[in-house]
C-alpha cells in the first residue's frame, strides 16, 4: 500500500502543474539578436492621392516626381506652381520656425539639419532629435513612442513608431481632448442610492 500511494505521488508529481500556464517555457534558443527597426511612414517621400489600392491605403505619389534638385524641378502643375494649388495651404504652428528650418531650399525632396547638412525625409527622425534631445534619447531608451514585436530581440524583431506617425511636423500640438465625465463611485454613491 505505501509503496501504491509513493508510486501515485511520483506519478501525479510527474504530471506538472495543474495550471498549465505556471509551467516553464522551453528555453529560449541563444539565438542571434533580431533588429530593432524604425517603421518609416510613406508620407515620409510621397504625398497621398485620393486614388486607393486593394487594402484600402491611398495611392501616394513620389516627392521626386515633381521635385529634383535645384533649378530642375521635374514638372510645374497645371496651376502655375502655386503650392496652395498642388499642397493646399499649410499652417504651421511649430514654435515660430520658419519652412526652411526643415526643407533644403534648393532641393525640395531633402531636409536639411542646423549646419546645413542634407538629409534623406526618411531619416527626419534626426532632424527632430536635433532640437528636442530630451525626448529623443527617452526613444533611444524606449520610454517614449512606443513600440510593437519583442522586447526579448532573441525571440523575434521589434518594430518602433517614427516621430512623425505620431506628431505632425507641421502642427506637432497634441489636440486638447474633452475630459469624459468621471465613473460613477461606488463608495460615494452606494449602490442602494443610486438604483
Ligand atoms: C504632383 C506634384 C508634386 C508632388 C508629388 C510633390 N510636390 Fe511639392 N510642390 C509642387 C508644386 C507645384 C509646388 C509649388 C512650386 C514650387 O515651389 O516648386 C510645390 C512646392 C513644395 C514646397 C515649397 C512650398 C512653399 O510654400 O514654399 C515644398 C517644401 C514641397 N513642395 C515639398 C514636397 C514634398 C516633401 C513632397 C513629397 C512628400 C512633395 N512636395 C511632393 C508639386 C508637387
Ligand atoms: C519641423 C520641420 C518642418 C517645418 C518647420 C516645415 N516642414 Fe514641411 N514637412 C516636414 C516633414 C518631416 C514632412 C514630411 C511629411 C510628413 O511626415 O507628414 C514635411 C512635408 C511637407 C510637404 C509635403 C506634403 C505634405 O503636406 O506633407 C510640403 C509641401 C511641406 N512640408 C511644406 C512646408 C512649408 C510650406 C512649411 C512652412 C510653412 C513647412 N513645410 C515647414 C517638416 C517640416
Ligand atoms: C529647429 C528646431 C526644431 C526642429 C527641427 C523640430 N522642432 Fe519640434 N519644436 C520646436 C520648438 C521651438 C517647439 C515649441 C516649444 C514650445 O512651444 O514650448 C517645438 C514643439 C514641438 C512639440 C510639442 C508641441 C506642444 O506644444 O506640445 C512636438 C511634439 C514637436 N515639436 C515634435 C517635433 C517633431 C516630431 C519634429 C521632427 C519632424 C520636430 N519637432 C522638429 C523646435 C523644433
Ligand atoms: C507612439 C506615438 C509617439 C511617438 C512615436 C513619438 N511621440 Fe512624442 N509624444 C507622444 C505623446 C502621446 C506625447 C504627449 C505625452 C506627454 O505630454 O507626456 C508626446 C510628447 C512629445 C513632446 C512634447 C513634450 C512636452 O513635454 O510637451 C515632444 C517634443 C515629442 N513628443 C517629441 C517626439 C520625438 C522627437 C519623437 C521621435 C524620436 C517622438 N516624440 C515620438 C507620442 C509619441
Amino acid at each position: 500500500m505505501p509503496l501504491f500511494t509513493a508510486l501515485t505521488l511520483f506519478l501525479a508529481c510527474d504530471q506538472g502543474f495543474v495550471d498549465p500556464s505556471r509551467e516553464y517555457g522551453p528555453p529560449v534558443p541563444d539565438a542571434p539578436a533580431k533588429v530593432s527597426r524604425v517603421h518609416v511612414p510613406t508620407s515620409l517621400g510621397a504625398v497621398d492621392t485620393p486614388r486607393r489600392d486593394i487594402h484600402g491605403a491611398p495611392i501616394g505619389v513620389s516627392c521626386a516626381t515633381c521635385h529634383a534638385g535645384p533649378g530642375e524641378d521635374a514638372i510645374v502643375v497645371g496651376d502655375n506652381g502655386n503650392p496652395e494649388q498642388m499642397h493646399g495651404t499649410i499652417e504651421l504652428l511649430h514654435g515660430g520656425l520658419a519652412c526652411d528650418a526643415c526643407h533644403e531650399p534648393t532641393d525640395r525632396r531633402l531636409l536639411h539639419l542646423a549646419d546645413g547638412a542634407k538629409l534623406e525625409m526618411a531619416e527626419a527622425m534626426q532632424l527632430c532629435a536635433q532640437c528636442h534631445g530630451p525626448q529623443a534619447r527617452d526613444y533611444q531608451k524606449g520610454a517614449h513612442g512606443g513600440m510593437t514585436g519583442y522586447w526579448d530581440l532573441r525571440q523575434g524583431e521589434r518594430v518602433r513608431n517614427h516621430c512623425v506617425e505620431c506628431h505632425a511636423p507641421h502642427s506637432p500640438k497634441p489636440p486638447q481632448v474633452q475630459p469624459a465625465p468621471r465613473a460613477v463611485d461606488r463608495v460615494v454613491f452606494p449602490a442602494s442610492e443610486t438604483h
